[in-house]
């Protein structure tokens, strides 16, 4: 009998934990997601908070957090989009509404200043200070000191909070505030590329103030900085991630479209373009043509038409899961390929049509031909846990969430609650009530007979989570975590160093919490 020759503790290891070239080929026919499979640890100097998770999704556009939230309509709006630029990723807007409003909320992400309360709490020097203890108490301010204004908004003094007090209640504000002469302002054009810094100079230079009051050239009130704040953000700031920003110092933010038609079925260029140019004289950072079937014509001409008229402006499209729907996108000007049909939390397009890869074997599909064009690609849906980042990211150079992100504060809608617990709501894009309302285009539906076409979403509900600034931090623990484990110090270090095994669905009740009485979820 010929004797079984024993290979080294390293070969034995290349035998059992395949690198992704040798991994996914050998499991060719298979299709296969994030539970099937496990990565294998390998020698590592790295600690877990020294891992760099920045990623470049196309030229210029780079994100500190490889994370994008989902152009859904019960996730991004601007307070979403506002908070993942600040934890370093990017929100992409979705287009269930009118072209106007979708300008605002990027107007709304591109012009916000962190720590700068915009609309502050006002009084009129002609009020009693009763009413103001009123106002007080109605509103449940936690403060007491209000800047005084005209009917113009021109700022006229600063009404301390010691004189607020019962004793003064007939008092006017007139005669207790500290006069315009005596407040010490910042012009709004002299806050500079990093007005944190600025507030915090100016709080360190002038020992016992606490507020400073921002106005423009004709001395209206234009904000307003609180110590508080400044210090809580310059603590955040030197323990997380850094804001996404454009080279102006904004917050980076991105726009789904959709690909307009006229009557005759054409694309509807010039809305597309007019849009478009709309979004980008805005200071939109990426538009993405975000349909389910991105490997189409009509999706094609869209990517050509915005490419030939804005040379530069990063172009996210999708979605597809074959090598030739990425060569398609890439050859069309799309600089980033969202990957992606049918792995979402509330996606029914593979019950309903049957089709849809799952997701890792797409991502290494499409990851091959990405690098063979010289596109980024996007993992887009499916991710459940900081774990499913780690295996996504092996492959592309960032992912979309939507469900992670759908429970957050920041999210559209309403917070219900049900026996006891609070819930918001998140639907598919594909969908009958999102399809009615506005995103049938996504599905190749028209908007009116979206009722009558077959749903590829469902409508759900989402358990009020953390705030998104808390859950993306989370997130990112467990992704430095993962890169730990594998000693990649870098992003294309975890891609280089990925080794992958399958898992058996005996493997995989072995990979959660089991045979246990769980008292407290890792989460909490
Ligand atoms: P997760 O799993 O993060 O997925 O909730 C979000 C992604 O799901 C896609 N999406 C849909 N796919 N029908 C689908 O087949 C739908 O109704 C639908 N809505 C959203 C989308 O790619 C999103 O980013």
């Amino acid at each position: 009998m010929e004797a079984i020759t024993t290979p080294s503790p390293a070969g034995l290891d290349r035998l059992f934990y395949r690198e992704a070239d040798g991994f996914f080929p050998a499991n060719a026919g298979v299709a296969m997601t994030y539970d099937d499979v496990s990565l294998a640890t390998l020698y590592s100097e790295i600690l877990p908070r020294d891992a760099d998770i920045s990623t470049e999704l196309a030229p210029g556009l780079v994100l500190q957090l490889p994370v994008v939230s989902a152009d859904m309509d019960t996730v991004t709006e601007s307070r979403m989009a506002i908070a993942l630029a600040l934890s370093g990723g990017l929100g992409l807007i979705h287009y269930n509404m009118g072209a106007r409003q979708q300008l605002s909320e990027v107007s709304r992400v591109k012009n916000h200043v962190h720590g700068l309360i915009r609309e502050p709490i006002k009084v009129s020097p002609d009020e009693k200070i009763g009413n103001v203890l009123a106002l007080i108490e109605d509103k449940k301010f936690s403060f007491s000191t209000f800047p005084v204004v005209d009917g113009d908004g021109v700022l006229l003094g600063l009404l301390p909070g010691h004189c607020v007090r019962p004793r003064f209640a007939t008092r006017g504000v007139l005669e207790a505030m500290v006069p315009r002469s005596a407040v010490l302002t910042i012009r709004e054009d002299e806050l500079g590329d990093d007005p944190i810094a600025r507030a915090d100079r100016f709080f360190t230079e002038h020992i016992g103030i606490h507020k400073l009051l921002v106005v423009d050239a004709d001395d209206r009130l234009r904000g307003l900085f609180t110590l508080s704040d400044i210090e809580r953000i310059t603590q955040e700031r030197s323990l997380r991630t850094k804001p996404a920003r454009d080279e102006k110092f904004r917050l980076l933010c991105g726009a789904a479209v959709s690909a307009p038609r006229d009557a005759s079925g054409e694309l509807d260029r010039s809305a597309l373009l007019e849009h478009v140019g709309a979004l980008v004289e805005r200071g939109v950072d990426a538009v993405a043509v975000s349909t389910a079937h991105g490997h189409t014509r009509g999706v094609g001409d869209a990517v050509r038409a915005i490419r030939g008229a804005f040379s530069d402006l990063p172009i996210i499209a999708g979605n597809v899961t074959s090598a030739s729907g990425v060569e398609f996108l890439a050859s069309c000007g799309a600089n980033t390929v969202k990957v992606g049909q049918g792995p979402g939390s509330i996606c029914t397009t593979r019950v309903v049509a049957g089709v849809g890869i799952p997701q890792l074997t797409a991502l290494y599909i499409c990851s091959k031909a990405a690098a063979m064009c010289g596109v980024r690609v996007l993992a887009d849906g499916g991710i459940t846990k900081s774990g499913d980042i780690v295996k996504a990211l092996t492959l592309a150079d960032a992912v979309i969430c939507g469900s992670l992100l759908a429970g957050c504060p920041e999210a559209p809608g309403q917070i219900m609650e049900i026996n006891g617990k609070f819930y918001k709501q998140y639907r598919g894009m594909g969908s009958h009530a999102a399809m009615k309302a506005g995103s049938a285009a996504r599905y190749g539906h028209a908007k009116d007979g979206a009722q009558k076409s077959a749903a590829e979403g469902v409508e759900a509900l989402k358990e009020v989570s953390a705030a998104a600034d808390a859950v993306l931090a989370q997130l990112a623990g467990g992704r430095q975590s993962g890169m730990g484990y594998l000693g990649a110090p870098t992003l294309p270090d975890l891609r280089r160093n990925a080794r992958y095994t399958r898992v058996t669905a005996a493997g995989m009740r072995e990979s959660a919490p089991h045979d246990i009485i769980e008292v407290k979820t890792g989460n909490g």
